[in-house]
């Protein structure tokens, strides 16, 4: 029998402080956190999933949200062990622990770094004070900073991300702020522009013209400059938004980009698990309490499962892969999708993209030129069959 692929857990913390205005993930404010329950909850689906799933090696658990430094440090740990001791860890297994910078998580820090978190990402998005207020954020530059220092004194990876190409933001001040960050950088960054997502309150803002994005020329120019930057500091863009050192990757969203096994605890949690020769979509009820409700009766908070059909794994392995620098492999693409790549794009469309140098195809590989990224959700509509 074939070893089972590794796995890639996530773990959702749906809470936050606050909701900021730009930010449509599944996180929600409430009075007061329903901490004991949502441990239990979570520690019970994933008993469920690991029954589900049987033994298979272990490559990264990453706890995501919302914001989950608003996490007990008690129930982290404590599911990094049940993790553990479901699932064979690899040696170098990473475990991801996203954290925003306020003072009510600050103190917290050392306690995560006791339960087993090996790499922190900080929710850092700004430099200056002005900018963070805009975004709506409960901590100010100077936590932020403290943040960072302490966080690197701590773990021994550590990541940050920022918000960019925001309302009014020129090329110079952005690289002020961008060269700034690099200095502050360990060997990881997520660089992301700001996007009006549906439902937020910076859509309606947006709507009624009082949020104006910058132009597409700025938005570009900005984004050519981060790259470069970036890579003089020897932070490489091995993905869209994300820059890393060589060998300092995401190793849990790098799962998501190769289109790698995944599997996802707590709401709206999504997986992507091959099981019995079928590759299955998993998703959990998407609102906390009910998924917590879901849980408590059935063990799982799981609203659907099915197999993924041939086509549609083509088309996500390639929206995905195209993602990243590295570009698609074409012989797991086959083995994954059970599609050869010829089948699955628009041979035309394939063609075109080659000669305009958006898109390369090698006896291996199937990769979008730095330009491709820029346009590739343009260049995705066209060529996926
Ligand atoms: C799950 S969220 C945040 C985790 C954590 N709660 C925080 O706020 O730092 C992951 C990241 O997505 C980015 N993000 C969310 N919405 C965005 C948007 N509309 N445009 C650009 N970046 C966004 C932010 O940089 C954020 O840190
Ligand atoms: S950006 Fe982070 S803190 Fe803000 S609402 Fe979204 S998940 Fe919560």
């Amino acid at each position: 029998m074939n070893q089972p692929e590794a796995l890639a857990l996530y773990i959702h913390w749906p809470f936050c402080l606050a909701k900021c205005p730009y930010c449509d993930f599944n996180s929600h404010v409430r009075e007061r956190i329903p901490q004991t329950r949502f441990a239990a909850a979570l520690r019970r689906e994933l008993a469920f999933e690991a029954a589900r799933l049987g033994p298979r090696p272990l490559a990264s658990i990453f706890f995501g949200g919302g914001t989950p430094s608003l996490m007990a440090p008690e129930t982290v740990a404590v599911l990094i062990e049940d993790a553990r001791g479901y699932f064979d860890a690899l040696p170098n297994i990473e475990i991801t622990l996203e954290a925003n910078p306020t003072s009510v998580e600050l103190g917290k820090l050392e306690s995560f770094r006791h339960a087993g978190i090996n790499r922190l990402s900080l929710g850092v998005q700004a430099l200056d004070d002005s900018a963070l207020r805009f975004l709506g954020r409960q901590h100010s530059a100077t936590q932020a900073l403290a943040a960072l220092e302490f966080a690197r004194a701590t773990f021994p990876r550590l990541s940050f991300d920022l918000i960019y190409a925001r309302p009014g933001q020129t090329l110079p001040a952005w690289q002020v702020e961008l060269h700034r960050a690099l200095s502050l950088a360990a060997d990881h960054l997520s660089l992301y522009q700001l996007t009006i997502e549906p439902g937020t309150a910076f859509e309606a803002l947006h709507r009624n013209g009082t949020l104006v994005l910058p132009d597409e020329d700025t938005a570009t120019a900005l984004y050519d400059a981060t790259a470069e930057a970036a890579s003089e500091a020897g932070l490489l863009a091995y993905e869209i938004s994300n820059y890393a050192a060589p060998g300092a990757e995401s190793r849990h969203n790098l799962a998501y980009w190769r289109y790698n096994d995944y599997a996802g605890i707590g709401p709206g949690a999504h997986g992507r698990i091959s099981l019995g020769g079928a590759l299955w979509t998993t998703r959990r009820h998407r609102a906390p309490e009910p998924w917590a409700e879901r849980v408590e009766c059935l063990g799982h908070g799981t609203t659907a499962e099915e197999p993924v059909p041939p086509r549609d794994r083509a088309r996500e392995a390639l929206l995905m892969g195209l993602r990243l620098a590295e570009g698609i492999e074409l012989h797991r693409f086959e083995t994954r999708t059970g599609i050869p790549m010829r089948d699955a794009v628009d041979a035309d469309i394939l063609d075109a993209a080659q000669e305009a140098g958006y898109l390369t195809l090698s006896a291996t590989h199937l990769t979008a030129t730095a330009d491709g990224r820029r346009r590739l959700d343009a260049l995705l509509a066209r060529l996926v069959q």
